[in-house]
């Protein structure tokens, strides 16, 4: 039994914690390049913006904006696609709204996404294969353990971490509705060798981030997953992901949320404001404990 898995509960941290991230500076000529490219700014325009630019001295971005040719919204656009930063526009993708980490990367909610990636990093993932996953788990229903694992594996793939995230809700699976994916085969499957690997798709809009999705929601999940063909699943992951982020089901509709925090071997615990009881927090903090399982956070989601 390692030092780190006996660990009591850290300090709480809250989603909506205010964290500045330094403004990048950037090429600007290449700003209106890609805007061009994407059909956002005309060649005119851009002149005008260049002209505007050299006139006062500005940076392209504020020209453009003074001339009212581009809101604040190109540019953060131009910004991710000349940083990599995989960034999404509504409409132009199936997958959900909901994915803030990837339609709103310069918000505040994803600023404290970052910041608590950031804390996750230092308290859990060191590169080792006995710390590259964690589970998300929560004491009931609706409090946005979904949510939270989907957008924090987001912004663990824009980092550069090859992500992998994994829904082990077998009761209600959302991940595939989250990014739009067809749920045939998934974890219930592989767990019992009716499917390979090739479960894990792949989403080519991010970075370096794979979904492996629940498939068929099995009558007997807490079962599947104490098999032992689950650990060594993610055994084997852990070779390939350098972070796995686990979606559970509320522990309060069963043990499955234990076992898989146990399997990961660290859980990130998440309360949800005016909803989560404390009692019920303590009780499931209290039997991760017992379990050595690590509680490396606890996330206030407040929404
Ligand atoms: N921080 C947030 N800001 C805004 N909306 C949120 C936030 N967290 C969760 N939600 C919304 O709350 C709803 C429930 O979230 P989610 O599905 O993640 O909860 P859950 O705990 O996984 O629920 P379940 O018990 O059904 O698995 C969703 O519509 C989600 O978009
Ligand atoms: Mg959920």
């Amino acid at each position: 039994m390692s030092e780190e898995r006996t660990m009591p509960p850290v300090e709480p941290l809250v989603i909506r914690s205010l964290v500045r991230v330094e403004k990048t500076t950037a090429n600007d000529r290449s700003i209106g390049a890609i805007l061009i490219d994407a059909g956002r700014l005309t060649l005119e325009d851009a002149e005008r913006i260049l002209r505007k630019q050299k006139e006062d001295g500005l940076r392209f971005g504020e020209a453009a904006i003074k001339l009212g040719l581009l809101a604040e919204v190109d540019i953060q656009f131009a910004l991710a696609r000349q940083f990599d930063y995989p960034y999404l526009v509504p409409g132009e993708s199936n997958v959900s709204g909901e994915l803030v980490a990837a339609y709103q990367p310069f918000s505040r909610q994803v600023e404290a996404l970052r910041a608590l990636r950031s804390q996750l990093m230092l308290r859990w993932f060191n590169g080792n294969l006995d710390r590259r996953a964690i589970s998300i788990v929560s004491t009931s229903r609706n409090e946005g353990r979904s949510y939270l694992a989907a957008n924090l594996a987001i912004v663990f793939s824009q980092l550069g971490e090859r992500t992998l995230l994994i829904d082990a809700d077998l009761r209600n699976p959302r991940q595939h509705e989250l990014f739009g994916l067809p749920n045939r085969a998934g974890l219930s499957q592989l767990v019992t060798a009716r499917a390979d690997e090739t479960a894990i798709e792949r989403v080519p809009t991010f970075m370096d981030f794979s979904v492996l999705t629940a498939g068929s929601v099995p009558p007997n999940p807490q079962e599947l997953l104490s098999r032992s063909s689950f650990s060594n699943l993610l055994g084997s992951l852990v070779e390939r992901y350098d972070v796995i982020i686990l979606d559970t089901p509320a522990a309060d509709q069963g043990a499955d949320a234990q076992i898989v925090a146990d399997r990961a071997g660290a859980a990130l615990v998440v309360a949800r404001q005016n909803h989560s009881y404390v009692g019920d927090l303590q009780d499931l903090s209290e039997s991760l404990h017992h379990a050595a399982t690590a509680i490396v956070g606890v996330v206030m989601n407040n929404f």
